[in-house]
């Protein structure tokens, strides 16, 4: 089986990897010249446990990578799907164009499978009119897989695979069978459409409640924390841990998704997301609370450290560190200090590539991600004022949310 990954970002390329890896033949389309050059040259595009062998493995096994369309039997999208901020639906525009991309190449009955993220119907809005005439099959196959450990559960996760044929959506788990160890389930387009967008709601609502216990509790000075501990003891109880926000490219965009499409109906979902969005601010809050408390004012020596939107990968999108700064920008310029281990990029002003740089330069750090490099070395910030938003401090005198 011959198949053409289109869109090789942060699933794509792991995917095309993978499967390269286990002997399909496997080429990688992206339209990112840079990108593309990059992967030829032999070095891989983001920091990713395990991708770097898996990488080697796959060029062994002789991928190739390019900015052509290539006519061919399979073909896997795995493009961005963005939503619109003004009216929350999705904006379908780069699966309409990588559709319209492959279509001029794919060959009659070829299989085009849209891995990207989609709001229900989208699919059938969309993609159908575009290859009614084409003869291509369609299937979805949205991917479940979280950065930082991705290699390993592309192998273990389950799968879904929407098709309108069975036979169709055998063909496809076969392929994914190569190197997917999970079950993989095959159901029509709708249902798959649908249930990877539940999916990511419900992480999105357990964690707003989290997040608003946390806010409840410090309003009146009770430890959220002990509180979740002990109510999760409860057999058929399992709350989250509270957190500075959401971000990423999937739990804090997928559930407006719902919001846009069903008006009306998705009244948790849009409360959750609300919630969840309102983080970044109660941190700020808590910051300004802090210095009072400590009589400080100048906000030059308050250093947020990380900014990725989760522990111990290099993906910065909506993280919630970035949102607190696009809060205090619309205000005033931020004089915040900001450090990240993982993004080696200048991103926002202020910004160390060195932990002790950043050190000297402030009295008060708070804790926005838990990377590895500051659980392993907590006592270098002993001396600091902390607010942990992530519960993973137990120096005395830590800040809590
Ligand atoms: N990142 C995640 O953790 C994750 C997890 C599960 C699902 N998803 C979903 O997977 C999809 C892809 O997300 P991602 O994080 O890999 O995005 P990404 O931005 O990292 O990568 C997308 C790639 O597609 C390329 N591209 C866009 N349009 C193209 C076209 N017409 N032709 C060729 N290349 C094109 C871009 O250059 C980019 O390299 C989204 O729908 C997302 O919601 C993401």
């Amino acid at each position: 089986m011959k198949v053409n990954v289109i869109g090789l970002g942060y699933i794509g390329l792991p995917t095309s990897l993978m499967l390269a890896s286990h002997g399909v033949e496997v080429i990688g389309t992206d339209y990112n010249k840079e990108l593309v050059a990059t992967l030829k040259s032999g070095k891989t595009t983001f920091e990713e446990k395990g991708l770097d062998e898996l990488f080697m493995e796959a060029v062994n096994k002789g991928i190739k990578f390019t900015n052509e369309y290539i006519e061919n039997d399979l073909y896997i999208i795995a493009v961005p799907t963005p939503y619109e901020k003004d009216n929350k639906k999705i904006d379908p525009n780069y699966i309409i164009k990588a559709v319209e991309s492959v279509k001029k190449v794919a060959h009659k009955g070829a299989i085009l499978v849209i891995e990207s993220t989609v709001s229900p119907g989208t699919i059938d809005k969309y993609v159908r009119p575009l290859v009614k005439d084409s003869e291509l099959h369609l299937v979805h196959a949205p991917e479940r897989i979280i950065p930082g450990n991705m290699v390993y559960e592309l192998k273990h996760n389950s799968r879904t695979i929407g098709a309108d044929d069975v036979k169709v959506g055998e063909i496809v788990k076969e392929m994914y069978s190569s190197f997917c160890e999970g079950n993989i389930v095959v159901t029509d387009i709708r249902t798959a459409e649908m249930t990877k967008v539940v999916e990511n709601t419900y992480r999105d609502i357990n964690i707003a409640f989290a997040n608003e216990l946390a806010k409840i509790c410090r309003s009146d000075n009770m430890d959220v924390y002990e509180i979740i501990k002990i109510a999760n003891m409860h057999p058929r109880v399992n709350i989250l841990t509270p957190g500075p926000g959401v971000g990423g490219h999937c739990i804090s965009v997928d559930p407006w998704f719902l919001v846009g499409d069903y008006p009306g109906l998705a009244n948790i979902i849009l409360a959750a997301r609300k919630i969840n969005d309102s983080m970044p601010e109660f941190v700020l809050e808590r910051i300004h609370d802090i210095m009072k408390e400590k009589g400080m004012t100048d906000l030059s020596r308050v250093g947020l450290y990380g900014l990725t939107y989760k522990e111990n990968v290099d993906d910065v999108r909506e993280s919630p560190t970035l949102q607190l700064l696009e809060n205090m920008e619309r205000h005033l310029a931020t004089p915040l200090k900001v450090y990240d281990p993982w993004v080696k990029k200048t991103i926002v002003k202020n910004q160390y590539f060195e932990f002790d740089k950043f050190l000297n330069d402030v009295d008060f750090v708070v804790i926005m991600v838990g990377h590895s490099e500051l659980r392993n070395g907590m006592e270098k910030i002993k001396d600091k004022v902390i607010l942990d938003t992530r519960n993973i401090c137990n120096l005395p005198g830590t800040y809590k949310l």
